[in-house]
């Protein structure tokens, strides 16, 4: 039952890889496209599951979309009010970002519709995006706040609100963006922090006007948009698993090819930098309203830092893989302020800690965050070899894998069938660039 990893120890990286297209880019493509008029041509979309089940979703509400193939997907739009009522639930899988964005553009359609997701999702909080939009005028229940979710038809339709945000989230910022475009007025959101900001860049390349004045983002109701061309650059959060593998494994020098490096998004190159890892920027331009690079990255001595609060949402995705690079740094790396880490597809800051402890990392779980002793001995391992548990965590699987660079005998790993759901192709990429690991069916 199930799939396992077995992570070999040792290794370094080298060449040229290209990691799989941006998650988030990708299911807003399919999102935007479904309800842009006439054929929305993505190249570089994620074949991963997640972004599967959003191109799912819109296909059973009568959108038609040919691929993904080789990355290439045609979205024949529908224009802003042309989506069918769905026959069944519309099931999201293992995608917070599908489920919590459709809440948003869901909420102004005039069909009833339902939203499911598998175990991990079904115990993800939604309140944080249905209360704005109850109070936006829409219907919806959840099950004590979780999924499923039921939205029906707005009585009287959605009207603009004025919206300070509690979290820093960019899927319930989206959500908002969504429902604001199919509500009477103007809607404001208001960021405690800067999140990823791809819904405002993309609605704009689909000719929507999308106002950012510092924290807050404007959008008016009832705007068409029309259909675009969308290169997803390779997804900055996958090719984060490959910098800390090559920062931490001596002799390595890779090069990460066309990665997103949207500034909402490269806190994790941030972090890294302030460690002392060794990351360059090469032939940094712009595609289609997205800033890309190729990243080169050698092996580097790190040092623990404290982890400056503000770059904690513009790395969210990245503390699994962070922690590992932690654990090899010379000192004490703290981070605080990541309390959002522990409602993602695992908690991450228990399951982390449990798995680095595992393998005798010196790593003390704290409500909003982590303290980590590193050992920073290159010459010697900063883990022991042993078994962890991922819990279906794709990003916590593929962190593990990279601590076996630096591990003293292999690391097994179980629960792995979801690294799909973000990064498919990751262990043939992996054992490309130099690490030496195998997936097998768990027996
Ligand atoms: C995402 C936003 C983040 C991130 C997730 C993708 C998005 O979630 O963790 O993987 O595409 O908007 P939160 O907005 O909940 O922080």
């Amino acid at each position: 039952m199930g799939q396992l990893f077995e992570a070999r120890a040792g290794g370094r990286l080298s060449g040229r890889i290209r990691v799989p297209g941006d998650k988030s880019i990708s299911h807003r493509a399919i999102m935007l496209g479904a309800i842009a008029r006439g054929t929305t041509r993505i190249t570089g979309f994620l074949e991963g599951a997640d972004a599967l089940s959003t191109r799912n979703v819109f296909a059973a509400m009568g959108v038609r979309i040919d691929g993904p193939t080789d990355g290439r997907v045609l979205v024949e739009g529908v224009g802003l009010h042309g989506l069918a009522e769905p026959a069944g639930p519309l099931d999201c899988g293992n995608a917070g970002t599908a489920m919590r964005l459709l809440m948003g553009l869901l909420a102004g359609q005039a069909f009833a519709s339902t939203l499911i997701g598998d175990e991990s999702l079904s115990a993800r909080p939604m309140r944080r995006v249905a209360d704005p939009l109850v109070a936006m005028g829409a219907r919806i229940e959840t099950r004590e706040g979780r999924p499923p979710v039921r939205i029906s038809p707005a009585p009287e339709g959605l009207h603009a609100i004025r919206y300070p945000m509690p979290v820093a989230s960019a899927q319930l910022k989206s959500a908002l963006i969504l429902a604001g475009l199919y509500a009477r007025g103007e809607t404001e959101v208001q960021e405690p922090a800067p999140t990823r900001d791809h819904t405002e860049r993309m609605l704009r390349g689909f000719g929507a006007r999308v106002s950012t004045e510092g924290a807050t983002v404007r959008i008016r109701g009832g705007q068409q948009l029309t259909a675009t061309m969308i290169d997803v650059p390779a997804d900055i959060s996958s090719a984060a698993f490959f910098a800390v593998a090559a920062t931490i494994a001596p002799g390595s020098d890779l090069i990460l090819e066309h990665v997103g490096v949207n500034p909402t998004r490269t806190g994790i190159l941030d972090i890294l930098r302030l460690m002392g890892a060794d990351i360059t920027l090469v032939d940094e331009r712009e595609v289609g309203g997205e800033p890309v690079a190729d990243l080169r990255v050698r092996a580097a001595r790190l040092r623990g830092i404290d982890v400056p609060r503000e770059l904690v949402p513009l790395a969210i995705d990245e503390f699994p893989v962070l922690f590992v690079a932690a654990a090899c740094a010379a000192g004490r790396t703290v981070v605080t302020g990541a309390e959002e880490l522990r409602v993602k597809e695992s908690d991450r800051i228990a399951v982390m800690e449990t798995g680095l402890r595992a393998l005798g990392v010196d790593a003390r779980a704290t409500p909003d965050g982590m303290v980590i002793d590193g050992r920073g001995d290159l010459a010697a391992p900063a883990f022991s070899g042993g078994r962890v548990d991922s819990h279906g965590d794709h990003r916590i699987a593929m962190s593990f894998a990279v601590a076996a660079l630096r591990a003293a005998g292999t690391v097994h790993i179980a629960d792995t069938e979801n690294v799909g759901t973000s990064f498919p192709g990751f262990v043939a990429l992996a054992r490309r660039a130099g690490m030496d690991l195998t997936s097998r069916e768990a027996t």
